[in-house]
């Protein structure tokens, strides 16, 4: 397994481009299943996860051509399985994305069921029950989801939580399905109204995406489209606290600054100047150190709970103490024990983080857990004295396009070590 090696202390200076998003590009991809003509996706970002869909989705049959630029042709007719295999599942756990649309388009879906991971226990129970409010038939054996439906109907759903991945299942679902769906307690994030965008450019009639009420009314069929999926605001973020984190000036280019606002607020309360244009933001340090801030994590537009870790990182090194709170996920601190090993001063009680600045992390062997965790040792691997080698990279390989080439273009010493 490849392995990171970071020398720290380098104040990072320059600009680099942001991939398309993770979170968007997965059930996008998903959403394609739908359609009864290709579809034709442009910046998809290269990512495991990316390659992991577009495995899933060939071992059903859809034609799948990788151009140049990661261009990504996909022709659905050819669908001829509904199955979505525990071997694939279990390595991410969204290929629970595409029980709607393959409920939707085919009437039949067998999926694994995701199970859980580093960050908690990610039960589907609400996706599953949307579904059967829409009439499908669903049992729960072998580990598996087995869902039928002859044909979906239209229904009135409100969520008990707010859920990112049960929001697209349920929308994806119900844009084949016989009247009107409105979907209550939807998720808001960016990445569901991108979704919503394209399943309405290949024919849907979707409307109220991204606000907490979304009508749906069904359509008979949709068509291919070209579509480009939208900025990742969590790399983008990532990146923007690495300037942080080095004391650097930093701008990331090809965002949406609107999708990043709680983010930046947290950021300029730490002591960073930041400045937005329409693609783009610079966030300066000027050579300061950080001021450690206090955040809650919540779902969009509150501060992304995919920030969480690396803005653990930020405060283990700022000025003064910082309390982060988790509420969205019950285990998402894995990274506080390995940050700890670098010399770190944080405290975990129950689902907050309290951590008091050190002035300076210490160049460690530490190892990822989960993706974001692992984002949080190469933030904190860039600002520590020595050489920090994370182990475990895969996980970071699911999430970030070429961290090390990027960083690298911004100064960083960092290079990948294979085993
Ligand atoms: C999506 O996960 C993202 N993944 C996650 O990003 C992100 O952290 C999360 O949303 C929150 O923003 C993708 O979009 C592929 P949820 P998802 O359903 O949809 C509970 C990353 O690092 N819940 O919004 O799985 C759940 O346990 C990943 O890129 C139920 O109880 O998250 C959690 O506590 C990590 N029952 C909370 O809701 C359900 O049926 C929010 O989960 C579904 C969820």
């Amino acid at each position: 397994m490849d392995r990171l090696e970071i020398t720290g202390g380098v104040p990072l200076e320059g600009e680099i481009l942001i991939s398309g998003a993770k979170n968007a590009a997965l059930p996008i991809l998903a959403a394609t299943l739908l359609s009864e003509s290709p579809v034709l996706l442009e910046n998809v970002p290269s990512l495991n996860d990316v390659m992991t869909t577009i495995k899933l989705l060939r071992s059903m049959g859809a034609e799948i051509t990788l151009h140049d630029g990661w261009k990504l042709e996909i022709d659905p007719r050819t669908t001829t399985e509904y199955v979505a295999p525990y071997e694939l599942v279990k390595t991410m756990r969204a290929s629970v994305l595409v029980l709607g649309p393959l409920l939707g388009r085919y009437g039949r879906a067998d999926v694994s069921l995701p199970g859980g991971c580093a960050i908690g226990a990610r039960p589907v129970n609400l996706h599953v029950a949307g579904l059967k409010s829409l009439g499908a038939e669903i049992s729960i054996e072998g580990g598996y989801i087995h869902a039928r439906a002859e044909q979906l109907r239209g229904t009135r759903l409100t969520l008990d939580s707010v859920t990112v991945t049960g929001t697209e299942n349920l929308m994806m679902a119900a844009v084949l399905a016989k009247g009107e769906t409105v979907i209550e307690n939807a998720a808001l994030e960016p990445e569901v109204l991108d979704l919503a965008t394209f399943l309405v450019q290949m024919g849907a009639k979707i409307e109220g995406a991204g606000t907490g009420t979304i009508h749906i009314q069904g359509v008979d069929n949709l068509q291919g489209t070209p579509y480009t999926i939208l900025p990742d605001r969590i790399e983008a973020g990532t990146h923007l606290l690495a300037g942080a984190i080095t004391g650097g000036h930093v701008r990331v280019k090809q965002v949406r600054p609107s999708n990043l606002d709680a983010v930046l607020r947290k950021l300029e309360q730490a002591g960073a100047r930041i400045e937005c244009g329409s693609n783009w933001v610079d966030l300066d340090m000027a050579g300061e150190r950080p001021r450690a801030v206090n955040l809650s994590t919540a779902p969009y537009p509150g501060f992304p709970t995919d920030l969480q870790a690396q803005f653990c990182a930020l405060n283990s090194i700022a000025s003064g103490t910082g309390k982060i709170v988790e509420t969205v996920f019950e285990s998402r601190f894995q990274h506080t024990l390995e940050l700890q090993r670098m010399g770190a001063n944080i405290g975990i009680r129950g689902n907050t983080a309290v951590s008091k600045g050190v002035d300076r992390l210490k160049g460690a062997p530490v190892m990822a857990t989960d993706l974001r965790a692992s984002a949080s040792l190469v933030l904190a691997g860039l600002a520590a004295a020595g050489t920090t080698v994370i182990e475990r990279i895969y996980h970071i390989d699911r999430g970030y396009e070429c961290i090390e080439e990027k960083l690298a273009q911004l100064g960083a010493r960092i290079r990948r070590l294979p085993i």
